[in-house]
């Protein structure tokens, strides 16, 4: 009997151990599967997140800015900044905060809409960056932040005492990210505005025609334009950080952010050198080129000729216009919608090389077609034979169009002081970060708020700060006393 219990619990025993290696090499397995699902490399990466997407905080949670921008070049760029999540902090000067709060008032005592439209999902502290109590607040935020963005003019940042050794003493992880109007070079000390950069970089000498003046685009290339190349520069100094552990400077000059947007005009100019541009009308024309890329009024600005033809109800609306591609892998079917079906076997238009010299004629005759109708209708039927074309839409278009609104392109936001208006949302989508635009903050609004959330001072502190005059407007009536 006690022989056969022994049998049994030997028995008992090797099942238990084969189970349990069993059991090793399933769990093995899994691993080796899941190690392989992710290319064997994990990057150091945390599991996939199994919430569901959009609910996972945003793509930029845990990050804080201290947001020391103004007008419209660095807001453009907080303002992304903190679409995708960040806690941006703007400090702005007390009892007069950023100045384009005041700029191009429409709604009388409330904040204008140049200011609104660009600070969305900040949150607003004012200090005296020159007062000593100002200054010891503004270390105290240093140390709480990630990220400083400013676009003073050059050199206000040091004169705040704000230097990069400064702060970079304060706080080693400190990315401190800068535009400016120029970088370094004869003009570096230079303040600039939108259209000084349009200029400087190249766009304004290659817009318009050809017999008229440079001109600059409606399109805030300069500003907005390196708003954007800012906030990448940022978001690649916070990815090296994550390996580095230390910040660094990130600069964008609107010259140089111009520049890069206008690309494919030093493209040309070194194609000058080796003949003509013969995709520009002014070829076609028989005008000679001069040493420098000349404005090409609204010829395409790739391989494709193209041009604004005047669509149905032009004589009164200035928008009544379509523009359209003659692009050359659907030229034949150009030449049926139009009514020119000759033309694709004809050696003067059937190739591409043909039509050039005679695009001027060509887009004459497809102007004649377009004026037959709207240039919705336009576009309906030329996109029905894959045709590239585009209506030219006016401002009150793009607000009325509901596609637009339901993307969150253009968002409606009420706003306390000024009631609803409408906004630009966040033109970047991101399917796990999803952006939901929040109105701008009042002036100091939040200066409690940080000063005792983010900061940690006791009331009685935040008394002595105000009392000091470093976080309030000073008072008219002494100063007038
Ligand atoms: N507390 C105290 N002083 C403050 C302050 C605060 N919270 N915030 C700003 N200031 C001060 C600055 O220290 C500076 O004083 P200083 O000149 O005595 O040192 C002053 O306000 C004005 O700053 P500045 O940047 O020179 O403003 P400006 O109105 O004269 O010039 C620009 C505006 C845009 C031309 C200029 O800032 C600039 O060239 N910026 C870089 C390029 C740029 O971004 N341009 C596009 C703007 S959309």
């Amino acid at each position: 009997m006690a022989k056969k219990k022994q049998k049994v619990s030997k028995r008992t025993k090797a099942k238990a151990a084969s189970r349990k290696s069993v059991r090793k090499v399933v769990k093995l397995a899994v691993a080796r599967k899941a190690k392989s699902k992710s290319n064997g490399k994990s990057n150091g990466l945390p599991r996939p997140s199994i919430k569901a997407y959009g609910q996972d905080g945003k793509a930029l949670t845990g990050v804080r800015i201290l947001d020391f921008t103004h007008v419209q070049s660095g807001p453009t760029c907080t303002q992304l900044l903190a679409w995708m999540g960040a806690d941006v902090i703007k400090v702005e000067r007390p009892g007069v905060g950023d100045i384009t709060r005041g700029q191009l008032v429409d709604v009388k005592g409330a904040d204008s809409l140049y200011f609104t439209m660009l600070n969305h999902n900040k949150r607003s502290i004012t200090i005296d960056s020159k007062h000593p109590q100002g200054k010891r607040v503004l270390d105290e935020l240093i140390k709480a932040c990630d990220v400083l963005v400013e676009n003073f003019a050059p050199g206000a940042l040091d004169r705040m005492g704000l230097t990069w050794e400064h702060i970079h003493k304060l706080n080693p992880r400190m990315i401190v990210a800068s535009v400016k109007g120029f970088g370094p070079g004869p003009y570096e000390d230079c303040k600039v505005y939108e259209n000084v950069a349009q200029c400087a970089g190249g766009s304004a000498s290659t817009t318009g025609f050809r017999e008229g003046p440079p001109l600059v685009t409606g399109a805030q290339i300069g500003d907005s334009g390196t708003g954007l190349h800012l906030a990448l520069g940022i978001m690649a100094a916070l990815y090296q950080r994550n390996r580095t552990g230390r910040g660094q400077k990130v600069l964008c000059a609107m010259q140089d952010g111009v520049l890069n947007l206008a690309r494919v005009k030093l493209r040309d100019q070194q194609r000058l050198a080796h003949g003509p541009l013969t995709e520009y009308s002014q070829y076609g024309e028989g005008v000679p080129f001069g040493v420098a890329v000349p404005r090409a009024g609204n010829d395409s600005g790739g391989g494709q000729p193209g041009w604004i033809v005047k669509c149905k109800g032009w004589e009164n609306d200035p928008d009544a216009y379509l523009y359209f591609i003659t692009q050359a892998p659907v030229w034949n079917e150009i030449c049926d919608v139009i009514g020119e079906p000759t033309w694709k076997n004809d050696p003067d238009y059937a190739t591409p090389k043909a039509r050039l010299p005679r695009l001027k004629q060509i887009f004459a005759r497809i102007e004649q077609f377009t004026m037959t109708m709207t240039k919705f209708e336009a576009m309906d039927l030329f996109n029905k034979h894959d045709i590239p074309c585009g209506p030219i839409l006016s401002m009150k278009e793009i607000a009325e169009e509901q596609s637009l609104r339901a993307t969150g392109t253009v968002v409606e936001v009420d706003h306390p002081t000024r009631g609803k208006y409408l906004t630009v949302g966040n033109p970047i989508k991101l399917s796990d970060s999803p952006a939901d635009v929040r109105r701008s903050p009042l002036l100091g609004e939040h200066t409690e708020e940080i000063l005792s959330k983010v900061l940690g001072y006791s009331a009685s502190q935040i008394n002595e700060i105000k009392a000091s005059g470093a976080i309030t407007a000073p008072d008219k009536s002494k100063a007038a006393a």
